[in-house]
């Protein structure tokens, strides 16, 4: 057996912040240690403690450093890495101009696994232990996606995007090859090592309803698989699903005529929901993921998120790269806590830390096993300097609480404050 002890700052959640008031919802240490043995997280407490009771295990201490559960980004386009921040437009010309373009790359398996890599690098460089992640059409770029997954030990959700309208030439499957590959992908990956597989028609303009309905036969055949797609995004998209589907009452019910609603069901961005909407979500319990960097970038609106919570709805929290502007779900919270203040509230940074953690662990029904610094879980963990930078130090300094202490770095900081990143208990950095 291996066994590891980390030192330092602790922070780990008993309760869901917007549930449960966050001092008590919270648990800190300011001298606190995890104890991992071979890969989970076997023991929680304070450092002195942990020492005396396993006076055999390495001592890694990281001093003033805050050991978190790593982040879990619940909604992201690996394809997408080397696109990020393009310019200018909304987003179905976005889409047109510069996503779909280097999408269609992905028909070349080097490219695939040269990009896959890339990604799952700058996650981990980036304190983010878990992607959920859409590949592109090609079952290559699902190969490739999962391979570089295995090859670092991390827990992935991903699928192959299925589209067979309204996407050029080189980019659109059918409804059988979307139907055969998802299933012959989600046969081989979903369980395989750390890997979960998520059934995934990109959104309900690119699929016709016969596609959409063969996905939805196949989730019912497999309804461990989780199903990942995007929902009311942007107004112009919204307008556009509605000509399309006459006959549907609302975006959602694209989506729930065809079988593609559920418990397991991860609807990106969710923004402008009708009450129909929303009350259906929460009867389901379907999950929706907040891409606050993306909704601001692209220019789609503000999630709401303190009054989904409210109606019970689980939430999690997402880059969206590259619709999204950042690889760092610290960016990501900055840009939430921004999105709150525009709508009336401000997210309390114990609520930021459980979205990129817990929240979204949850969304992807995983709690308790990803994202979570709980006796049992995966050792996932991210150490953050909370003084990585002279302007976030000199804050810092001034702070008279972890609160205090953690603000400053999720508004400003970056990978600079990522000190290290654990992957099943296995430091990711030398
Ligand atoms: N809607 C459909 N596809 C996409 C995508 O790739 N990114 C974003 N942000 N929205 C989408
Ligand atoms: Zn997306």
């Amino acid at each position: 057996m291996t066994e590891k002890l980390l030192l330092g700052q602790t922070l780990r959640f008993g309760a869901d912040p917007f549930e449960t008031a966050v001092d008590d919802a919270a648990i800190v240490s300011s001298r606190g240690a995890v104890l991992v043995q071979d890969g989970r997280i076997a023991a929680v407490g304070e450092a002195d403690d942990l020492r005396a009771r396993h006076p055999q295990a390495e001592v890694v201490d990281h001093g003033r450093h805050l050991i978190t559960a790593g982040f879990v980004d619940a909604h992201m386009h690996y394809p997408q890495t080397a696109m990020i921040a393009s310019w200018g437009l909304r987003l179905i010309d976005w889409l047109n101009t510069y996503t779909f373009p280097e999408e269609m790359r992905f028909a070349d398996p080097d490219y695939a696994r040269t990009i896959a890599d890339r990604t799952l690098d700058l996650a981990l460089a980036h304190g983010t232990t878990t992607l959920t992640s859409f590949c592109t059409i090609h079952p290559e770029s699902v190969e490739a996606y999962f391979g570089a997954a295995a090859a670092r030990n991390m827990a992935v959700v991903g699928g192959k995007t299925c589209m067979d309208r309204n996407a050029p030439d080189g980019l659109r499957d059918t409804v059988q090859a979307a139907y055969d590959q998802s299933k012959a992908l989600l046969q081989k990956w979903q369980g395989t090592g750390r890997a979960t597989y998520a059934i995934t028609p990109r959104f309900s303009p690119t699929s016709t309803p016969d596609q959409l309905a063969a996905l939805g036969a196949l989730w019912a055949e497999h309804p461990d698989a989780l199903m990942q797609t995007h929902l009311s995004e942007q107004v112009d998209e919204i307008a556009w699903v509605r000509d399309l589907f006459p006959q549907a009452r609302d975006y959602l019910d694209t989506y729930e005529q065809f079988g593609l609603l559920g418990e397991r069901g991860l609807y990106g961005h969710s923004i402008h929901l009708e009450p129909r909407e929303i009350d259906r979500l929460a009867e389901v319990n379907g999950a929706l993921i907040h891409c606050p960097t993306s909704n601001t970038f692209i220019g789609s609106g503000l999630f709401d998120t303190t009054g989904l919570k409210a109606r019970g709805i689980r939430c999690g929290l997402a880059t969206d790269t590259g619709g999204g502007s950042s690889f760092s779900m610290l960016r990501t919270m900055a840009a939430a806590y921004e999105v709150g203040q525009l709508r009336g509230t401000a997210l309390h940074p114990a609520q930021l830390m459980w979205l990129a953690t817990e929240g979204s662990a949850q969304a992807l029904h995983m709690g308790g096993q990803i994202g979570s610094l709980s006796v049992g879980a995966m050792a996932d963990i991210t150490v953050l300097d909370l003084a990585s930078t002279p302007a976030i130090a000199q804050r810092e300094a001034e702070a008279d609480t972890l609160w205090e202490a953690l603000f400053p770095t999720i508004m400003m900081g970056d990978d600079r404050a990522v000190a290290q990143v654990y992957v099943a208990g296995e430091a990711a950095r030398p």
